[in-house]
């Protein structure tokens, strides 16, 4: 590669701005570990005269980006704009075909279209490079496509969401309802302000569980639907209880191959509070990879924000600058394969079900007999009297058995009229 490179940036907001910086502090840096001199030569943003925390230069500053393809040599291109469509697949499509390497952060994006975009990075012998996509401050991507290149993954869960786990670790912490610590996780800017959706119902999460899956079993990315729970039904009450159970809820994000299929899913977790992951607290993310010949290995770090994901377009950069032209899954897209998909139906699990009743004789007979019709056997069980409404919760804690059976009873005992709410499944890791 020549010496010089120049460098367009795409998106100066929270990521593109702190990158810029970054860049500039770091060129001198840069070229004693590549040998290369950084020139960025191009910016773009939608709005030139919106205030930014780091003064860019106009002169190079782009309104359109598809127009810097005209006017300028790029060899490196970041995107950081967002979403799936649009603008962004435009520019990385164009800047892949005119053989740019491009580095994004974008998960929507590489999620939706990561195979498309990899066909033609591979086909122009640029990289595609997306290691900020998933779990910014941890290099996971770089860990399975390097690190553990010749291992065979068979499994991999984690946390993906910081915004959920400073939820669910804050309400346990502070005793304090969802919504109190949405609200607060909002202000520390931890949780989009406008609309945090995507967060909370687990979308974000399984984007990034799908990328990873790609990259740990050789297939094309699924589109296929999966089990996808959110946290925001997860109440106090049931982390309280969890508590004295000695667990902990986590929303994770699971991959595994069962016989050859892939089962991906993410949902709120029970697990114990003795383990790793049970202690991987606030907006920390983990990912725990289980392989042969390594065995289980674990990466911890901040999962999001403009210094933990600067730092993965950083080394993606790196990368690209010392000359590792590679595939962007990892292998050549024709090795990759179509994968089948583990019927859902066939999970089992061991379940947390919690029943809100009137506290009356013979309620707790209702539950236990229907669960005992679908063989469903009873590991625990507790039940929580509130004598001033003359209710009770009775939480059981199942041995294994199909979910599906378990989803089929629920249904039934919800319709008997002693059943108050509907009842809580959260499933255990
Ligand atoms: N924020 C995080 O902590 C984080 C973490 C991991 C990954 N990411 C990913 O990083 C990407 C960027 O996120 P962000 O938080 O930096 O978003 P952001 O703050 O909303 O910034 C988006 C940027 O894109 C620019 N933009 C929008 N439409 C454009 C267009 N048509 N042409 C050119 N520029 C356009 C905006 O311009 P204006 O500034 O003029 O409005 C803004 O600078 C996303 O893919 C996100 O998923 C973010």
């Amino acid at each position: 590669m020549i010496k010089n490179i120049n460098i367009a940036i795409v998106g100066l907001g929270q990521i593109g701005n702190y990158l810029l910086k970054e860049i500039n502090k770091k060129k001198s840096d840069i070229e004693i570990k590549t040998g290369k001199k950084l020139n960025i030569i191009a910016l773009s943003a939608k709005n030139k005269n919106k205030k930014r925390n780091y003064k860019i230069n106009k002169k190079i500053f782009f309104k359109d980006p598809l127009k810097i393809f005209e006017k300028k040599k790029i060899h490196i291109l970041f995107e950081a704009i967002g979403k799936s469509d649009g603008i962004s697949k435009k520019v990385v499509e164009k800047a892949l075909k005119n053989k740019i390497h491009v580095i994004t952060p974008n998960k929507a994006l590489i999620s939706k279209h990561g195979d498309y975009l990899s066909k033609i990075a591979e086909k122009n012998k640029v990289n595609l490079e997306f290691e900020a996509s998933v779990a910014g401050g941890i290099p996971i991507i770089r860990t399975i496509k390097e690190g553990l290149a010749t291992n065979k993954i068979t499994k991999f869960y984690g946390i993906l969401n910081g915004t959920c786990n400073y939820i669910l670790s804050e309400m346990e912490k502070s005793n304090k309802q969802f919504k109190d610590v949405l609200k607060q996780a909002q202000l520390l800017g931890y949780a989009e302000p406008g609309n945090p959706k995507l967060d909370l119902n687990g979308y974000d999460a399984l984007a990034k569980v799908r990328i990873l899956s790609a990259l740990s079993f050789n297939n094309k990315i699924s589109y296929k639907a999966c089990l996808m729970e959110g946290i925001e039904n997860i109440s106090l009450k049931d982390i309280d209880i969890a508590n004295k159970l000695n667990f902990r809820i986590k929303l994770l994000g699971i991959s595994e191959m069962i016989n050859g299929k892939l089962f991906e899913r993410v949902h709120p977790c029970l697990v114990n509070k003795d383990t790793y992951i049970g202690n991987v607290n606030g907006v920390m993310n983990a990912v725990i990879t289980e392989g042969e010949p390594i065995g289980e290995s674990i990466l911890q770090g901040e999962g999001a924000g403009p210094g933990p994901t600067s730092s993965a377009l950083m080394s993606d950069l790196l990368s690209i600058l010392r000359g590792n032209i590679k595939y962007p899954f990892g292998i050549p897209n024709n090795k990759r394969v179509d994968i089948r998909v583990f019927n859902y139906d066939n999970y089992i699990n061991s379940l947390y079900l919690r029943f809100e009743v009137k506290d009356k004789p013979g309620v707790l007979a209702i539950i236990t007999d229907n669960l005992a019709k679908k063989k469903i056997s009873v590991e625990r069980l507790i039940q929580i009297p509130n004598y001033k409404n003359k209710t009770a919760s009775i939480v059981i804690i199942t041995h294994k058995s199909y979910e599906k059976d378990a989803q089929n009873c629920i249904k039934i005992i919800s319709k008997n009229k002693n059943v108050l709410k509907k009842p809580t499944l959260i499933r255990l890791l």
